[in-house]
């Protein structure tokens, strides 16, 4: 969602704002703008649409060693200029920008109207612009304390916010001075010579300095050319972790590739690989797992498991749910996290609640295992975006080292969650009833694992002949059952959100309780349907289909012949166990939904509405 970037240094500005607010589109965003710092003057320049159309209307941008940026996604108030930020306070004292949203923003907002203050947009955001002027006003200089009066302002402001923020502030009167701040939206300070970057994520501080602070909640950066401090909202300076950046700025180019979805798509054999790395133990024919922070008697007495996430994440929590009760027999639950955070439902002790999450800053997801652990249970992560909300609130967990996802559909983090969920089900087994020979074969069934992604990436060109036949449909049904169900809903997802065609995924037995009432000449289904256990079953609901005239689709096993009687079209993919199946047949459907969109002329990396991190409710 939103994205901030900020800079102080001896540099012009304007470069590292453009180009952060760029790697930042990922995010999704509907306006931007930018605040450069002159003389004695701040110039604000704001812009509807791309960042391009920023850039443009910048033109030569005026010189400035100090600057904000700020990629918005509407939430309170359209997409227009006016509600682009930065936002202004005060008389132009107070210029800002803010992701998150502000709940007691109109109860404020009142009180600053009666107090004079004008508003020119409907955010919630100029609320504490106006705010932090309002704190100015009301504080003194303190003598030999330069920064202090503008640090008392933020605290005074911040204090009186209801919901989240990560703030970057700049003052007209303080040339070479900028406050950030932070509670519940991410942001890190990227540590350089004689300079610093202010940024919502380390995408825009890749290659221009190795080292970051992730700033927790409630703490505020102060930051100029000559140095920078971390203080407390409410009380002094806090000790500073400055920690190694691991990405370089190659890693979030495309690689030329067309877009970050199918780049995306093509590393998957590597992802897995990361995911793997360092993680499979042949010794004891388990995994190994460094972050989980519990001994082994706690986890040994772990008697449920509760998986929580939102969109894909979830998807992936349903496999874990497969994978875990097949494979070490402890019971799971899976839960939207949007409804776990509200939901309170009895957990038992002894539960173990793991929130999967790509970028670890789904506001749901974060609410949810907050909850969980107020209740006192353990909450662990399995998430990508190394030092991010979730990642710092939860107890332990495991990073996916998955390397940054841009493109806003989820593809490689899928599969490797669904790869850690593995190494999770396997490791839980071998603490309990399974046996040596069986864990070792599940560790040789998972080093196959990327061998054989690379050869269901070779299906791409009949997936892209599929594609065309069916870029028309206004309706898809994705049906699979088992593992293969929940990789009809993530097939269903991809297909919807990137080319905006309806799709939905169904267990395939569930088609005749409704479903199968959409059936006609025009509705494609596409029947997962790999050689396993439920393969017979699921060939008679292919056989229903067809003898109500639908057209169907079969992701089939490479040495299923006989389903080319039957099926319209088949896409072969490789063998492999039944448990890794979902991370097999997903390289199809995230094929499909690819070329759908391209064909369609859809904007793949940057889908209508849609953001990469959901940072509100
Ligand atoms: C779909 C997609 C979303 C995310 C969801 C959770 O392609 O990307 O459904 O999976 O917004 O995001 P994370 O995993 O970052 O918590």
């Amino acid at each position: 969602m939103c994205g901030i970037v900020g800079y102080v240094g001896s540099e012009d500005a304007a470069e590292f704002l453009i180009d952060g607010l760029r790697r930042l589109e990922y995010r999704g965003y509907d306006s931007a703008g930018v605040a450069i710092v002159c003389e004695d003057d701040i110039a604000v320049t704001r812009s509807v649409g791309r960042i391009q159309s920023l850039a443009d209307r910048l033109g030569t941008p005026p010189p400035g060693t100090l600057g904000l940026g700020h990629t918005r996604w509407a939430t309170h108030g359209p997409a227009t200029e006016e509600n682009a930020h930065p936002h202004i306070g005060g008389d132009g004292e107070v210029v800002l920008v803010h992701n998150g949203v502000i709940e007691n923003y109109q109860i404020l907002k009142d009180g600053l109207i009666e107090k004079g203050y004008h508003f020119k947009s409907a955010t919630d955001s100029e609320v504490i612009a106006h705010l932090v002027a309002e704190g100015l006003s009301n504080t003194p200089a303190i003598e030999d304390q330069p920064h202090a009066r503008y640090v008392t302002a933020v605290q005074w402001a911040i204090a009186q916010l209801r919901g989240t923020y990560g703030l970057a502030i700049v003052f007209r009167d303080k040339p070479g001075f900028m406050i950030a701040a932070r509670f519940g939206s991410p942001l890190v300070i990227g540590v350089g010579r004689g300079e610093y970057f202010v940024a919502s994520d380390a995408s825009p501080i890749a290659g221009r300095t190795d080292r970051i602070v992730y700033l927790a909640d409630h703490q505020l950066a102060v930051l100029t050319a000559d140095g920078f401090s971390v203080l407390h909202r409410d009380s002094g300076k806090v000790r500073v972790n400055i920690q190694p950046l691991e990405a370089d700025s190659g890693e979030v180019s495309m690689n030329g590739y067309d877009h970050y979805m199918l780049k995306e798509i093509y590393e998957q054999p590597d992802a897995l690989r990361n995911a793997m790395r360092g993680r499979l133990n042949d010794q004891d024919a388990t995994a190994v797992f460094g972050g989980l922070n519990l001994t082994p008697q706690q986890l040994r007495g772990v008697e449920r498991i509760i998986l929580t996430g939102c969109g894909t994440s979830w998807h992936s929590a349903l496999v874990g749910e497969y994978m875990i009760e097949e494979l070490a027999r402890i019971p799971v639950c899976v839960e939207y996290a949007s409804e776990l955070r509200y939901r309170n439902p009895p957990i038992e002790n002894n539960t173990l609640v793991f929130g999967i999450t790509q970028s670890g800053e789904t506001a749901d997801t974060l609410a949810a295992l907050n909850e969980t652990k107020r209740k006192g249970h353990r909450t662990l992560a399995i998430c990508n975006v190394v030092g991010s909300s979730i990642a710092q609130a939860s107890d332990g967990g495991v990073y996916l080292h998955a390397g940054p996802e841009i493109g806003v559909a989820s593809t490689k983090a899928f599969t490797s969650q669904c790869c850690v969920l593995a190494m999770l089900a396997l490791y839980f087994g071998r603490m309990r009833h399974m046996s040596f020979e069986t864990g070792g074969r599940i560790i040789e069934d998972l080093r196959r694992l990327p061998a054989t992604i690379e050869q269901a990436l070779t299906c791409d060109a009949e997936v892209r002949r599929v594609a065309e036949k069916y870029q028309s449909a206004t309706n898809v049904l994705y049906l699979g059952r088992r593992y293969n169900f929940p990789t009809a809903l993530e097939g269903a997802l991809k297909l919807k959100e990137i080319s905006y065609i309806h799709a939905e995924g169904y267990p395939a037995a569930e088609m005749k309780h409704g479903p199968i009432a959409l059936v006609d000449a025009d509705t494609p289904s596409i029947f997962i349907m790999p050689r396993g256990t439920t393969y017979d079953k699921v060939l008679s609901n292919m056989e229903e289909v067809k003898a109500r005239g639908g057209p169907v689709i079969a992701i089939a096993s490479s040495d299923d012949t006989e389903i080319r009687k039957i099926a319209d079209d088949v896409i072969m993919i490789p063998e492999a166990p039944e448990f890794l199946q979902p991370i097999v047949s997903v390289i199809p459907l995230q094929l499909l939904s690819y070329h759908i969109a391209v064909l369609r002329g859809c904007d793949v990396d940057k889908p209508r509405n849609l953001a990469k991190s959901v940072t509100v409710e």
